[in-house]
């Protein structure tokens, strides 16, 4: 399973970078906002800066408009910046038009805004790269997200489809773990998430015990 850094902040970027466990990033407008990135200009150099930290991993940068025209006409620009740039298209019908167009000419894709097994099909045959369902979003409304994970992964297995399904929406490091088990093909997640996989009381107990021991044998 693939782990991308679901984040906009260069800095949480490097450190998931550093940790030499990242394999991509998504981002979408509203955490490029909460870097108070804005304005094109802005946000096509931060998109930049990014794919330069992740080096070849998928970084997955969302189109605005909601429109086919729209969506191909930033798409190709989004797709210039980098070779590694993936666009990040909403679940709607014009998205799944540009998605389909997208797939024909050589461009990867990530479908968001994923809720149901019915828009898994549908980016699926679009022959969208990734397919985001927000697990953590459906949990809000007291659904099962990794359920909805479980249940795409059957699906896409059965069919035979190729599109990689993306774990969105993560809270927290169960998550990972669960998507996991579920049969995700990436995760991407806060670094907080990540960083939680670490810990185990145990893990520390255990090492506390061994360094005391071999200070005693080694004064
Ligand atoms: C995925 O690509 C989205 O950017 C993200 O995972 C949404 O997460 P949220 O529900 O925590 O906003």
């Amino acid at each position: 399973m693939k782990f991308f850094i679901d984040t906009a902040s260069l800095d949480q970027i490097k450190e998931a970078k550093d940790l030499g466990i990242l394999d991509g990033v998504t981002t979408n407008p509203s955490l490029m906002a909460k870097e108070g990135i804005t304005g094109y200009d802005n946000i096509m150099k931060h998109y930049k800066d990014i794919c330069d930290i992740v080096e070849d991993g998928d970084v997955s940068a969302e189109v605005i408009s909601t429109d086919f025209n729209g969506i191909v006409e930033e798409g190709m620009r989004l797709a210039d910046i980098a070779p590694n740039i993936v666009v990040k298209v909403p679940m709607i019908k014009e998205g799944i038009k540009a998605i389909a167009h997208f797939t024909e000419i050589g461009i990867s894709t990530n479908c968001t805004l994923v809720f149901s097994a019915g828009q898994a099909i549908l980016a699926a045959k679009a022959g969208a790269t990734y397919l985001s369902p927000f697990i953590g979003r459906v949990d809000d409304i007291n659904w099962d997200g990794v359920g909805l994970i479980e249940e795409i992964a059957e699906i896409y297995s059965i069919q035979g489809y190729e599109t990689e399904i993306l774990a969105a929406s993560i809270r927290n490091s169960k998550h990972i773990v669960d998507s996991a088990r579920a049969g995700a093909d990436v995760v991407t997640c806060p670094l907080d998430a990540i960083l939680g996989l670490l810990k185990h009381p145990l893990t520390d107990i255990g090492l506390e015990k061994f360094l005391a021991d071999y200070r005693k044998g080694n004064q």
